[in-house]
């Protein structure tokens, strides 16, 4: 499955839609509102006189009101910025990027609001649909890079078969505690593989101390076992192929196209690859089912399906989705009456500045 070609959040902006649903990364990014204030602020204090145009671009910026924010963000800092240090406030062109399934559509129903709101300021707004594992943007001519829950998505799930072609994650559909030792290889050498190629596309596009910040789910512990989200949607799937409604061998070879690296994993990418240097690397967990992210079990449970749908429905077919969802959903209001102190997510924001 190539990621690039089956993956959307959920469309539209109705009950069901990551539009409506996207609590979770709403919070992320009010979060991460703090760190991207500061890198916006040092861009601006760093040699930015003579800057006539900011470009600014957004990877995976999806639907929903969070590019909104974020570009709000930007355009605050550098007004404060330039106010306090006398500098002419630029002009602003803002590329929003996502894969070509996305709903740009719902995703500009924002714009006429945002442009309201920044009435006079000169401030350009293009989509950019494509993929963020390969060159999105011309040679240097970027400042600032954001992305916010985009870089964990792998451009292709690993292929998780042995030499004789049989299953090796068998009933599980990402790195769980049964999980083989290869499993986790192949998993990581995906991640290794899409975000080096990450950054070195990006590294074509940028200024020289252009920076990049990516807000990523990531992982405290060495192991990357994870339990959430994708064991209970590998239950449900499981009951789906016991009741004879989904064939053993697509369970066996659907593995979801996602990675949640370590610190260190994603340091050692950053250096091996060689274009930046690491400025930040914060930690920040959420805790699962959290009533101030989600104000409902339903909500959260709701969030999980508008952004895995896609690729569920691609691979099991569209007419299983809601049988199998209902499953989904009685697991995980089982998971969390049985958790009584919740789960944490983490996050990472990850700031690097190109060399
Ligand atoms: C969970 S959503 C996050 C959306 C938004 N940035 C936010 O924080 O609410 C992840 C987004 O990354 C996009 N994405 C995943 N892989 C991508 C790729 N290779 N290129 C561009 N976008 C990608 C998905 O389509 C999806 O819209």
């Amino acid at each position: 499955m190539e990621v690039k070609d089956v993956l959307f959040m959920s469309k539209g902006d109705g009950e069901s839609s990551f539009f409506q649903n996207s609590y979770f990364t709403q919070k992320v990014v009010a979060m991460s509102k703090p760190a991207l204030e500061k890198v916006v602020e040092s861009l601006v204090s760093e040699d930015f006189s003579s800057y006539h145009v900011l470009n600014v671009a957004d990877l995976g910026c999806s639907s929903n009101s969070t590019t909104y924010a974020i570009m709000e963000t930007v355009i605050d800092s550098v007004k404060r910025k330039c106010k306090e240090l006398n500098y002419q406030i630029p002009e602003f062109q803002f590329y929003l990027n996502d894969l070509p399934g996305n709903d740009f559509n719902t995703l500009f129903k924002g714009l006429p609001n945002f442009v309201e709101k920044y009435e006079g300021l000169p401030c350009f707004v293009v989509g950019c649909p494509g993929s963020f594992h390969g060159r999105l943007f011309p040679k240097n001519s970027m400042h600032l890079v954001h992305s916010s829950y985009g870089a964990h998505w792998l451009s292709k799930a690993p292929r998780l078969m042995d030499k004789e072609g049989l299953p090796l994650n068998k009933g599980k559909v990402y790195i769980s505690k049964t999980s083989l030792p290869a499993v986790k290889e192949e998993y990581l050498a995906q991640f290794q593989e899409d975000f080096s190629l990450f950054l070195n596309s990006r590294s074509h596009e940028m200024t020289r101390d252009g920076r990049v910040i990516l807000t990523i789910h990531g992982r405290l512990s060495e192991d990357p076992i994870y339990e959430l989200t994708w064991e209970p949607l590998a239950e449900a799937i499981v009951d789906m192929v016991s009741l004879g409604l989904i064939p053993e061998e697509k369970l066996d070879s659907f593995n979801v196209p996602y990675y949640i690296p370590s610190q260190k994993e994603v340091k050692d990418i950053v250096d091996r690859e060689g274009s930046f240097e690491l400025e930040l690397l914060e930690t920040f967990p959420i805790k699962e089912g959290d009533k101030s992210v989600w104000n409902s079990h339903e909500k959260y449970i709701k969030n999980l399906r508008s952004f895995t749908e896609s690729m569920v429905s691609h691979h099991f077919g569209v007419e299983i989705v809601d049988k199998l969802y209902g499953k989904f959903a009685q697991i995980m209001l089982r998971d969390l009456a049985t958790h009584t102190e919740p789960r944490e997510v983490i996050s990472f924001v990850v700031v690097l500045r190109r060399l």
